[in-house]
């Protein structure tokens, strides 16, 4: 094998150990569903094993099918995540047999395939970067699985740099075109193309995260309490539902404390908050005399590089995201304290916008112009409208295989089990 094939081995064996080592609870625990609002975990692992069967074995390499009597199981078009427990899903010794059984002749496939074509699902190892993103991405679905299960999971507490504190609260971005999303970031999603010259108008943007400190004031300040803040929708969501501080958080007399993976622990002040829905940041923005940014904004204060005149494939360049850069691949199942890495800011000064915490943007997930659905339509296309929110910039818990300044996540505004926090940003006063 080359060097790039090399290379593709390597990360198809290093997220299959990270899925492995999310799975290694006992059998009942895996087969549980822990939330209606996820898949039971072995559903997670052999669906991966499935995804990876019909792109590279079946799509790109035209194997016959291993066992066809699976698919509708593991397709998550046809079995909403309420419905999986009740599925005669793979049990756990049968998955990893299974999953393993197809990565043998994936890796046999990559020996022998032809990476500059026969078609684009060929070309630049398209469908091996697609594998490993999907992977690293239920790996990060796992282990939001993993926190709502209150069992003592899988906390990895690896170093993290030393916040910092001091600094500007925001930086500005001075209006002009920038080129958002992407024509030659290999392994890009399609909803990441084709790249678009944008014009924003100037903008303020923090430099950081919002932190859980910030956060209390305007919990304190009773900004759960005064619709003033709140769109109607938000409202609304709110009353219904009762929240008061973001998920995972409890009251103890004057003090707030969390629950992380199973262990409970005083809310660290310095860190980004994370846990809250759409409405509750942007209640909080409105709060503070802002906004949300809006994907574009979010976008060009991360990776435009206005000297140069292009994107960066991350907020400080090209070189990949190494510990004193970004808090990503799951070093620390926590996000990293505010300033914690003052070498990984833009050409802006923003800090933080890859890693830690996801970031709410006021956009709703959309296609770009000239916008064509690769390799299938239900991995973006089916999700545009206005139903979902774009979250940024990647968590702790995303790969740096899966994050990048182009790179684009959604989901519904009410969700909180994901790792998202976000930042503020405000127009340039007329
Ligand atoms: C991009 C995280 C919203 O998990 O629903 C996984 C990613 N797509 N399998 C999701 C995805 C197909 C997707 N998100
Ligand atoms: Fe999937």
């Amino acid at each position: 094998m080359n060097d790039f094939k090399e290379r593709i081995a390597a990360e198809l064996i290093a997220v299959r150990d990270r899925s492995l080592a999310y799975t290694e609870a006992d059998d009942d625990l895996l087969v549980r569903q822990h939330s209606p609002l996820m898949s039971p975990l072995v559903w997670d692992l052999a669906h991966v094993g499935n995804y990876e069967e019909l792109w590279v074995l079946r799509a790109a390499a035209g194997i016959t099918p291993l066992r066809p009597e699976i698919d509708d199981i593991y397709d998550a078009f046809k079995t909403p995540r309420k419905d999986r427990p009740a599925l005669p899903f793979l049990r756990p010794a049968e998955a990893r047999r299974y999953i393993e059984g197809v990565r043998g002749r994936v890796l046999d496939v990559l020996d022998a395939i032809d990476l500059e074509g026969p078609t684009p699902l060929h070309r630049d190892g398209f469908v091996f970067g697609l594998v490993i993103q999907h992977e690293h991405q239920h790996d990060e679905t796992m282990l939001a699985t993993l926190q709502l299960s209150r069992l003592p999971g899988l906390v990895r507490d690896g170093d993290l740099p030393a916040g910092r504190a001091g600094g500007p609260e925001e930086v500005y971005v001075p209006a002009g075109p920038f080129l958002m999303g992407t024509d030659t970031v290999p392994w890009a999603y399609d909803n990441e193309r084709p790249a678009t010259w944008v014009d924003v108008p100037g903008y303020w943007i923090d430099r950081l995260p919002v932190g859980n400190g910030a956060y209390q004031a305007f919990m304190a300040d009773g900004g759960y309490d005064d619709p003033r803040w709140w769109t109607p929708e938000g409202w609304q969501w709110r009353q219904r539902t009762g929240v008061t501080a973001p998920l995972f958080w409890t009251r103890d007399g004057d003090s707030w404390w969390r629950l992380r993976f199973g262990r409970t622990e005083p809310v660290p002040p310095d860190e980004p908050v994370q846990h809250v829905s759409w409405y509750e940041a942007d209640a909080y923005a409105r709060w503070a005399g802002k906004r949300l940014p809006t994907e574009a904004e979010w976008e060009k204060a991360c990776g435009w590089d206005p000297e140069a005149r292009r994107a960066r494939r991350y907020p400080w360049g090209e070189a990949s995201p190494g510990p004193s850069l970004a808090n990503l691949g799951h070093r620390a199942a926590r996000p990293a304290p505010l300033g914690a890495y003052p070498a990984g800011a833009s050409a802006y000064g923003a800090e933080q916008m890859v890693g830690d915490v996801w970031e709410w943007t006021g956009s709703w997930f959309q296609g770009y112009p000239g916008f064509r659905s690769f390799p299938y339509k239900e991995y973006s296309e089916v999700f545009f409208g206005e139903e979902y929110r774009v979250l940024r910039g990647g968590s702790w818990a995303a790969d740096p295989a899966a994050a990048r300044t182009t790179f684009r996540n959604w989901d519904y505004p009410i969700r909180r089990q994901i790792f998202t926090g976000f930042r503020c940003a405000r127009s340039e006063p007329a």
